[in-house]
């Protein structure tokens, strides 16, 4: 029986590490004990909590507790609770997710203790350096022991980088099997597409007041060029930035809400004629519910769904956003062969047992 902790932190590491967890629950519990750490990056209930309850994972066995910060206290705090437990209890590895400071967190506390790192969509590369995830992923892949990369581009930069076959593996993406796996089991609804579905919450929007603005009065536009009604979930880093603005939508059309749910966003997503993001997992996830998306961004890591003709890069330029959405509206993307076969956290599993 090989003990393994999972190191989770962030939203998108929760959901992840939801599909892992279910697969070694439902089919190697004999093989695999896993233990969940929840650094407290995260810690709002809508940001954290509500995960667990919702997708039905094991409650964390520890929790930091970090809270919020500038990247080196939180990131120190981080590294500084988890060698404790990592000294405490004897792990046979520990499992990361992604990109963000509990995975760079994760990565170093293991790797210098000399436990196997096995990271869970590696090899992703913006070459944008600038973006404190690019900084996150590239040092943990390089600590990592095996690397799991989700797409065939992942690979590719992986091999560039000079890992061999015996540490980078080709798994498919946790996220795939993740939306396969719910839809399966939610209500379909008849509702048509009839809004826009829009999040903003990396730093390069949220903290460059020019930026966030262009976007949200590009927002305004969209209604009534398009005649639309317009979801905006808001993640808190971008609600403090927008109040501090004094922004508030022109159309009540525009709705701001609470961030959703994983289930919501993917109901959200399928009663969307298109989606507006900066945010990776919606970028893949608008991809495999046959949405097309409008990147915010000036470059992705997921350049797969732009190739496939289903995402256009707009950055926060109101003339581009509004080109983009006007080349995708009658876009309905087939489905993905790109990300493997929502079978990803098998091959991880098998391969972390073998
Ligand atoms: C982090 C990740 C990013 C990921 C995102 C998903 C890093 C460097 N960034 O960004 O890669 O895409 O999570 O959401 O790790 N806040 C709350 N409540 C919370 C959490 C955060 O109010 O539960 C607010 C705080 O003001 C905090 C700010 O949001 O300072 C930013 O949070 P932080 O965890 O630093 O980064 P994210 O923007 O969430």
């Amino acid at each position: 029986m090989k003990r393994i902790l999972t190191i989770v932190g962030a939203r998108p590491q929760f959901i992840k590490a939801a599909a892992i967890s279910h697969t070694i629950r439902d089919f190697y519990s004999n093989r695999i004990q896993e233990d969940i750490l929840h650094t407290g990056q995260h810690y709002d209930d809508a940001m954290s909590g509500r995960f667990f309850t919702e997708l039905d994972i094991p409650l964390p066995k520890y929790n930091l507790g970090v809270g919020s910060g500038s990247h080196g206290h939180q990131t120190a705090l981080m590294l500084n609770g988890i060698e404790e437990i990592l000294l405490k209890e004897r792990y046979d590895g520990v499992l990361i997710y992604g990109d963000t400071n509990s995975t760079l967190a994760g990565a170093l506390a293991a790797s210098k203790l000399q436990v196997p790192v096995y990271h869970v969509e590696a090899g992703l590369r913006s070459f944008n350096r600038a973006m404190p995830e690019e900084v996150n992923r590239i040092v943990a892949d390089h600590v990592s022991t095996l690397l799991f990369a989700p797409t065939q581009t992942a690979m590719g930069n992986l091999q560039r980088e000079g890992f061999g076959q015996s540490q980078a593996i080709f798994s498919g993406d946790v996220m795939l099997d993740n939306v396969r796996y719910y839809t399966e089991r939610m209500q379909t609804t008849d509702n048509l597409p009839a809004q826009l579905l829009v999040t903003i919450h990396r730093d390069f929007n949220t903290d460059h007041p020019e930026r966030l603005k262009s976007i949200l009065t590009t927002l305004d536009t969209l209604v009534e060029r398009y005649d639309t009604d317009i979801l905006f979930p808001v993640h808190p880093r971008t609600g403090q930035k927008i109040d501090s603005m004094g922004y508030s939508p022109k159309s009540e059309r525009i709705r701001m809400s609470a961030p959703l749910s994983y289930l919501e966003t993917l109901e959200a997503i399928q009663q969307s004629w298109l989606v507006l993001t900066d945010s990776g997992g919606l970028q893949k996830e608008a991809y495999f519910c046959g949405r097309a998306c409008v990147i915010l961004r000036p470059e992705t890591e997921w350049v797969e769904i732009v190739e496939a003709g289903a995402a256009l890069l707009a950055d926060a330029d109101q003339q581009r956003i509004m080109d983009c959405v006007g080349q995708l509206r009658d876009i309905t993307p087939t489905a993905p062969t790109q990300f493997g076969d929502g079978r990803a956290s098998h091959a991880i599993i098998q391969h972390i047992i073998s």
